[in-house]
């Protein structure tokens, strides 16, 4: 098998994990800005592209007729260039925005017809958001800071500070509790921001590329910071970046956007072994492949003369953690889940993936 016949395997749908429930699905989703914005949804105005668009009414199609669901306790990335509407459509999940149509169902209802306090308790209760730019109260200590959703929320003192504090410890900021946010580094602002949305124990913690400001080093850390907490809270995760190595490292499954329409959604292995078009393919042609596909995309069926005595391995084992198994084994490695053999992985397939690592596709 080629690499090039890899990359053409057909992507299984991108379905969420049967197992868990959904928690938002969202359907048909559209936001146009711009004065007309109401009359383009529904009529041959919405037949067309974004810039065409803009040219006959003047009216920008930010989000274009989008549609997917976000299981719970996923980590869910949006990803695109910029301007290709990531923002906007997370806005309009929890209302930042105001949705020109569509529907958002958060568990099984339409948040959408929510307003007054039904809207209000959304946004505080059930929603949490950390923005790129912290928005910390910068005459507040961190504490405060941290204990403001819950403030708002008419929680007692004593218990918004306990709360606080608790917080504070999980993301690693105990002993600065009485700091203000300018004493601290950008990271460890960010830090308070993640703990600021977590106090209010939200359903789903949204996340605008939430560490584009900070420097490469403090920005890894972060990430671990949040795999570290997703592993800990287990909350369910929509996370906005236009870096891919983000996206890939912290995404279960990745939505990708061009001009506010969806172009693909999978997981880190279907975008980067199957991608949808040439975007999708441009984008993701940098990324060493035998470090993101699992042998799943790499398996051959046994031919009747291969020894079927080799180590075992899982077809959602990363090529690169599989290598030296595979070529240390001596005879084939046998692909196999559930007790079922899938298939066969030899030397031949990973060193073309290893081979061919980083450009073609
Ligand atoms: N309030 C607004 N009024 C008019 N147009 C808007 C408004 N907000 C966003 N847009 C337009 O909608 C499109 C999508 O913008 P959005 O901010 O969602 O993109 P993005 O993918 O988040 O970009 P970035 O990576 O730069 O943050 C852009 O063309 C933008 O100019
Ligand atoms: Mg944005």
């Amino acid at each position: 098998m080629t690499v090039s016949s890899v990359t053409e395997q057909e992507s299984p749908a991108s379905v969420p994990d049967g197992d868990r429930p959904t928690v938002l699905d969202v359907r048909g989703l559209w936001k146009v800005f711009g004065q007309r914005a109401d009359r383009v949804v529904g009529t041959p105005l919405a037949e067309l592209d974004r810039a065409e668009l803009k040219r006959t009414s003047g009216c920008v199609a930010a989000v274009r007729d989008v549609s997917f669901s976000v299981c719970r306790g996923e980590v869910f990335v949006v990803m695109g260039l910029s301007g290709s509407g990531k923002s906007t459509l997370v806005r309009c999940l929890n209302r930042l925005v105001e949705p020109t149509a569509g529907e958002v169902l958060l568990d099984g209802e339409d948040v959408l017809g929510y307003a007054g306090k039904r809207l209000r308790e959304l946004r505080r209760h059930r929603f949490g958001m950390v923005f790129q730019h912290f928005g910390l109260l910068p005459h507040r200590r961190v504490l405060d800071n941290v204990a403001f959703g819950l403030e708002i929320r008419g929680v007692k003192k004593a218990d918004r500070l306990a709360r606080a504090q608790e917080v504070l410890e999980l993301v690693g900021l105990a002993g600065f509790e009485g700091s203000y946010p300018d004493q601290l580094s950008g990271g460890m602002q960010q830090r308070v921001g993640l703990a600021r949305a977590l106090a209010v124990d939200p359903e789903v913690l949204f996340f605008d590329e939430p560490f584009s400001a900070l420097d490469p080093l403090i920005r890894r850390e972060m990430q671990n910071e949040v795999i570290r907490l997703h592993h800990e809270v287990g909350k369910t995760m929509i996370f906005i970046t236009h870096d891919l190595g983000e996206a890939l490292k912290l995404g279960d499954r990745i939505l990708i956007m061009r001009d506010g329409e969806l172009v693909q959604t999978g997981t880190p292995d279907e975008v980067v072994g199957a991608p949808a078009d040439d975007y999708v393919r441009d984008f993701v042609s940098d990324v060493p492949r035998s470090d993101v596909l699992t042998l799943r995309w790499i398996m051959r069926d046994a031919a009747p003369d291969d020894p079927l005595d080799g180590p075992e391995l899982s077809p959602d084992t990363v090529i690169r953690d599989a290598a030296r198994t595979v070529l240390s084994a001596g005879r084939p490695v046998k692909v196999v889940r559930d007790g079922e053999l899938l298939g066969v992985v030899t030397p031949a397939e990973v060193l073309e993936v290893i081979a061919g690592a980083g450009g073609q596709s």
